[in-house]
């Protein structure tokens, strides 16, 4: 069955609905992300949403990887990466770095073309990994990485789950039927930072720039997370054996109308003195983009020119990348000391005379690791040169040895100790960096994981912040996380009782904390790569904390989404006797160990289909549908001769209204249906 999937059919059976549904998503999602411009809320996006989740739940016959809720990233549909064979090369571009040689190129190309006149695309230069996209009749079949540029992975499930790449194209787009669309994935800034903050709360590494984040979350192999990180992507390319119009930039315009993100900054240069203009402009215009950028990229326009001028074996003649400089300044360094992060890991900082660099002043810089500071053979008063690339922490990256006084400080050794415990630090096999061992008393490790266990996506407990946190520890209040329940409102009230209010408060959000469900208990403990939907993985596997306890590596890889790294740490994080000993004292705490069965409140609405629409005074919809569970009832999305009521609220939608009514569906309303659960 073959539905247009942007002229939805008459929507009377479920089959039609669901066309109707993924259609209707397919636009709206366009109007939300490409065009800013949504015509329903968020609500009513999500209730289709769900409604066509439940509808292709039960209509498997009719998956379609292109279906809109394969945005949300489902395990249908493999990610277990294929090699394969791109099409045509992915070539790279030559760079260069200054002026003089974008001039030397614009008078290669002039030369190249006998003197003929062209015309430059001027792009920006996403900072990311570039994608090949396969487009067939509309609709896209398969997205490739660049790998060696001969052959890349398949990683189309990661890559429709972005939601700025259109997953099926207007009909009467005027695409050719098949052709490769390229550009460039990417992590916006906020995504990175945001991405970045969990995973140290979490004391996992943090990725160093938002390329290395991109490039994780696209070889993932589970596509929520790729889902969940919200990835973009920026096109800039389209070739196809259909005839395309001779301009790049005209088919760039072309692949806008499409639907592909193209970006607002593309150029046609019709001089030197115009790719001067807007490489000037970028250089500093672009450190407002939501997205990081290296460079620029010049394009002759013309494809007949560009043939003319032809490839060399690694890249084309007719384009370059200019990359731009990193900004860089030059002080005084005035010692070294260590940090010591959440994981334990030991970070070289160095402690410099202010500067000015990009905009900011800079007092400390990141030395990285021993293997560097032996390297530059380092002494406190050197002069340093620091920049800031495309990392956001600003790094040492040379020393101006003329200007060495002669009479310098010490030279600079890599701690032997940890700074905050004292303990020997160790170097792991094929590690860069020195690990300060002692986890269960080396005070920033039980801070992040105290600090971890109480944030958002873990127990939620918001009114503790690492302020706080860190206090507590002063005070000698806590040590680790079950401390946390131990802590009375007179502990942190005040002598005075000056605090009593935030005190209460604080206590009570702790004590609510035990009613969170097992699997963010589980994700709370910090268990080394267990993330959110790891732990959601395992908790819905296994249901309870013994059977997790008790669960070999085998069973744990049994489940969907968890691989072997992830199975061993939890057996060696359960066969820790001091991990052990938190867990059992979090037992005690009182905290959820196993997920909830459904518990039975009666059989009123034994063999009944009911449909929820509209908004409700005394319940919310999720409890509303715990409560049809619970008295022996199945909750649907959408309504069909099947229905056996409708749970209406106030201002349920016209279209549901008209369709109960045409099937003779009756409607109960939120008292009738308390009432009937009553009896
Ligand atoms: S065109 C043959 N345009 O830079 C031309 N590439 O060093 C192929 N990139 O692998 C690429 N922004 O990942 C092109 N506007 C842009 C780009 C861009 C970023 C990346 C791309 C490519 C690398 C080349």
């Amino acid at each position: 069955m073959e539905y247009d999937l942007f002229s939805p059919p008459p929507a009377d059976g479920e089959a039609e609905r669901i066309a109707h549904l993924r259609a209707e998503l397919h636009r709206h999602n366009h109007r939300y992300y490409v065009e800013n411009d949504p015509e329903i809320s968020d609500r009513e996006f999500d209730e289709l949403m769900h409604e066509l989740q439940q509808l292709e739940a039960r209509h498997p016959e009719l998956y379609d990887p292109n279906s809109p809720t394969q945005r949300v990233g489902s395990d249908l549909g493999s990610a277990d990466f294929q090699t394969v064979a791109h099409e045509r090369p992915m070539l790279s571009l030559g760079n260069t770095y200054n002026r003089e040689d974008v001039r030397a190129f614009y008078e290669r190309v002039s030369e190249g073309l006998g003197d003929a006149k062209f015309d430059i695309c001027c792009e920006l230069k996403f900072d990311g990994l570039s994608i090949s996209l396969i487009y067939e009749n509309r609709r896209l079949v398969r997205a490739v990485t660049r790998g060696d540029g001969t052959r890349g992975d398949d990683v189309t499930a990661n890559v429709r789950t972005i939601r700025t790449l259109p997953l099926v194209l207007p009909p009467r787009a005027g695409c050719p039927a098949r052709f490769e669309m390229r550009g460039e994935v990417l992590l916006p800034w906020n995504r990175f930072e945001s991405l970045n903050r969990e995973r140290e709360a979490r004391g996992e590494q943090l990725f160093a720039n938002p390329r290395n984040a991109a490039s994780g979350t696209l070889k993932s192999k589970d596509p929520r997370v790729a889902a969940q990180r919200g990835l973009d992507a920026y096109l800039y390319y389209v070739l196809s054996d259909a005839p395309l119009s001779d301009s790049h930039y005209a088919n760039l315009l072309a692949a806008r109308l499409w639907g592909f993100q193209v970006s607002d900054a593309t150029r046609l240069a019709h001089s030197l003195d115009e790719v001067y203009a807007f490489i000037d402009h970028w250089d500093t215009a672009r450190r407002e983009l939501p997205v990081a950028t290296d460079g620029i990229v010049l394009k002759v326009d013309s494809l007949r020119q560009q043939e003319q001028l032809g490839l060399t074996a690694k890249s084309p003649r007719w384009a370059i990348a200019y990359k731009f400089p990193a900004e860089r300044a030059r002080t005084r360094l005035n010692e070294v000391t260590f940090q010591v992060g959440r994981t334990g890991a030991v970070t070289p900082v160095a402690n410099m005379e202010p500067v000015l660099l990009a905009g900011t002043t800079v007092r400390r810089a990141s030395l990285h690791n021993a293997d560097i500071i032996a390297r530059l053979d380092l002494y406190e008063g050197d002069y340093v040169f620091v920049e800031k690339a495309g990392e956001i922490i600003p790094q040492v990256v040379g020393v101006d040895y003329d200007a060495r006084p002669l009479l310098t400080g010490r030279k600079v050794e890599f701690a032997r100790t940890c700074p905050e415990c004292g303990a020997r630090l160790v170097r792991y096999e094929g590690e860069a960096a020195h690990y300060c061992p002692n986890t269960t008393a080396c005070p920033p490790q039980l801070k992040g994981r105290v600090e971890h266990f109480i944030s958002r996506d873990a127990m939620n407990i918001d009114s503790l912040g690492p302020e706080t946190v860190d206090a507590y520890f002063e005070q000698g209040l806590i040590r680790d996380a079950a401390d946390l329940y131990r802590i009375r409102v007179e502990d942190i009230c005040g002598a005075d009782r000056s605090r009593l209010k935030s005190a209460q408060k604080i206590v009570a959000a702790i004590e609510g904390s035990k009613q969170m469900p097992f699997d963010r208990v589980l994700y709370a403990l910090g268990i080394r790569f267990v993330g959110r939907v790891a732990a959601q993985q395992v908790a819905a596997a296994l249901r309870t904390l013994d059977n997790v306890r008790r669960a070999t590596p085998e069973q744990l890889q049994a489940i969907d989404g968890i691989g072997a790294k992830i199975a061993q740490s939890i057996t060696d994080f359960f066969a820790d006797p001091r991990a052990a000993d938190l867990v059992d004292r979090l037992v005690a705490a009182g905290v959820q160990t196993a997920l909830p069965e459904v518990v039975s409140l009666g059989s009123q609405l034994d063999g009944k289909t009911v449909v929820i629409s509209g908004t409700f005074q005394h319940h919310s919809r999720e409890e509303y549908k715990v409560l049809i569970a619970r008295h022996g009832g199945k909750n649907t999305g959408s309504i069909s001769k099947k229905t056996s009521f409708i749970l209406a609220g106030d201002n349920m939608g016209p279209a549901k209204l008209e369709k109960a009514q045409s099937l003779g569906v009756p409607l109960m309303s939120e008292d009738e249906f308390l009432q009937l659960l009553e009896q």
